[in-house]
């Protein structure tokens, strides 16, 4: 083990893991009565219907013959040379101005100011809505949408974001200030879990990992436990042993442990799929461009530590466990074969029939560690099956679960983070799909239906604790900068396990 680790060492000895941490550093939010000096773009919202603000000097007909309608998503640079340079930035219907709107909106505003590192954005003209709210969101938007993964190299003409102003008036800054705060924080929360995603294997081994979450656990008041090699053996969690014995990195579990300050509302666990590098192990994929992407087979544990990191600050009142899960599965001599059987924690057996379907074995083991604990809910996010990409695409996940309350809760933190999750439903009679001759179960169904078949797999470790499974697996990245979502993994899950967390109450029995 120890030359293994000194292989890790080498390649990350000059390596920054978190390498938006320098931009959050310098980056200023503030709210101010006034657009401040030092901005050279500021935003001013048009939304389709109703007044075009008196201090643009423009029509509506003069917006709309430019190509401006107000949609959300429009941003429009006026030409001529005032300084800051005036965007009018859409906002879409105003009788359905909300937190969606405005997020777009924000981003929309920072992709057409990239080359700006200093900008502002008034909300005076934003009637209506609640002023917290508006600046949560306008400030996810924009940092979302300014995000870019610079551990290798800067961004070619693009300016690295230094100050966002949010302009209010007096009355409202209180609220305006609280909400960009919340909004930076949660925002901050989603960078780091796109640095982690976006990491290449080489530099971001299990045990780095570990220790990463060691380091921003002790940051953000977390405890945090690693689990390694030897501890894992004493737990008997022979899912993620199983996989990981194909590697020549070792294998780690975090307990990250979040004690609210008060009475907590219930105790929520998540447990996220933190495979850093899927080579499928004997059962190895194709070489084609789908390896390159299973880098972000870790996504899940990512987006539960990132989401863990904001709870402190955002005043969550549940008590909340998140079990990483982490290993790469690799092919080799030492590998599990197709036909091994491992001992899950807590006694059951698997049959493995496809080494490539190893997401639910490492799931597994934390799943009963969770329900060793009493906890009220368990919450499972995984990069787990591409069919739930073939079925949802890009934009939603599949949440399915035991627990009509829970499944609804999963699904309206989705929405109000629109990160949208849909369900699918744990049909029982297909569970018989992953019958085994010889263990208990068996870790692949037939070939259709695999999103489900996967989930009914995990339910089986559930011991009848409430359960709801997000499969980030189609919305884990995007080719494309769209709206909060920039190029490459976009941390989906992190703030809906945040809005999660926040609103939990423990589901109706
Ligand atoms: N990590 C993959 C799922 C995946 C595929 C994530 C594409 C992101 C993009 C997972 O471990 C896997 O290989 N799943 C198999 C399961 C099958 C062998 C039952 C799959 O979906 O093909
Ligand atoms: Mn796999
Ligand atoms: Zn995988």
């Amino acid at each position: 083990m120890t030359s293994q680790g000194l292989r890790t060492t080498r390649a990350v000895a000059t390596f920054d893991p978190i390498p938006s941490r320098r931009v959050a550093d310098s980056l200023v939010v503030d709210v101010s009565g006034a657009v401040p000096p030092g901005a050279t773009a500021v935003a001013v919202a048009v939304g389709t219907d109703g007044p075009v603000p008196a201090a643009l000097g423009l029509s509506r007909a003069a917006l709309t013959a430019a190509g401006f309608t107000g949609a959300v998503g429009q941003a429009l640079a006026i030409p001529g040379d005032t300084t800051p340079e005036l965007v009018v930035v859409g906002t879409g219907d105003p009788a359905a101005l909300g937190t969606a709107s405005l997020r777009d909106a924000g981003a929309a505003f920072a992709r057409a100011t990239y080359r700006h590192a200093s900008i502002a954005a008034t909300l005076a003209d934003l009637q209506g809505i609640d002023g917290a709210a508006a600046a949560q969101s306008i400030v996810e938007g924009v940092l979302l949408a300014r995000y870019r993964y610079r551990a290798f190299r800067d961004q070619p003409g693009e300016a690295v974001l230094e100050t966002l102003t949010l302009v209010a008036d007096d009355a409202a800054a209180d609220a305006v200030r609280s909400g960009a705060d919340r909004g930076r924080i949660t925002a901050e929360a989603v960078w780091l879990g796109r640095d982690l995603a976006n990491t290449p294997p080489m530099h971001l081994s299990a045990t780095r990992m570990a220790e990463i979450a060691q380091v921003i656990g002790a940051q953000t008041g977390l405890e945090v436990e690693v689990f390694d090699h030897d501890a894992l053996v004493a737990l008997g969690c022979g899912g993620l042993l199983g996989v990981n014995a194909g590697s020549g990195e070792p294998a780690r579990m975090v307990r990250l442990t979040y004690r609210p300050a008060g009475e907590p509302t219930g105790h929520l666990a998540l447990v996220g799929k933190g495979i850093m590098y899927d080579a499928g192990g004997i059962s190895l994929k194709p070489s084609d461009a789908m390896h390159a992407a299973m880098k972000l087979d870790m996504s899940g544990a990512a987006a539960v530590l990132s989401s863990m990191t904001t709870l402190r600050a955002l005043g969550c009142r549940a008590f909340v466990t998140g079990y990483l899960m982490c290993t790469d599965n690799m092919p080799s001599g030492t590998a599990m074969r197709l036909g091994d059987v491992l001992t899950i924690r807590g006694g059951k057996t698997v049959e493995v029939f496809n080494t490539d379907a190893e997401g639910r074995l490492v799931m597994a083991d934390g799943i009963v560690l969770a329900t060793e604990q009493g906890v009220d809910a368990i919450v499972t996010i995984a990069t787990l099956t591409g069919a739930a990409m073939r079925t949802f695409g890009e934009v939603y996940a599949a949440v399915l679960g035991n627990d009509p309350g829970l499944v609804a809760q999963l699904r309206a933190a989705g929405d109000a983070a629109d990160e949208p999750a849909w369900e699918l439903p744990l049909v029982a009679k297909y569970r018989r799909q992953l019958d085994s001759k010889i263990a208990d179960i068996k870790n692949m169904g037939g070939i259709n239906a695999g999103t489900i078949t996967a989930g009914l797999f995990l339910e089986e470790f559930t011991a009848g604790v409430p359960f709801g499974h997000l499969d980030i697996c189609g919305p884990m990245m995007t080719d494309v900068d769209d709206s909060w979502r920039s190029v490459g993994a976009t941390a989906f899950g992190t703030r809906l396990l945040i809005e999660l967390a926040l609103g939990f109450r423990t589901p109706a029995a």
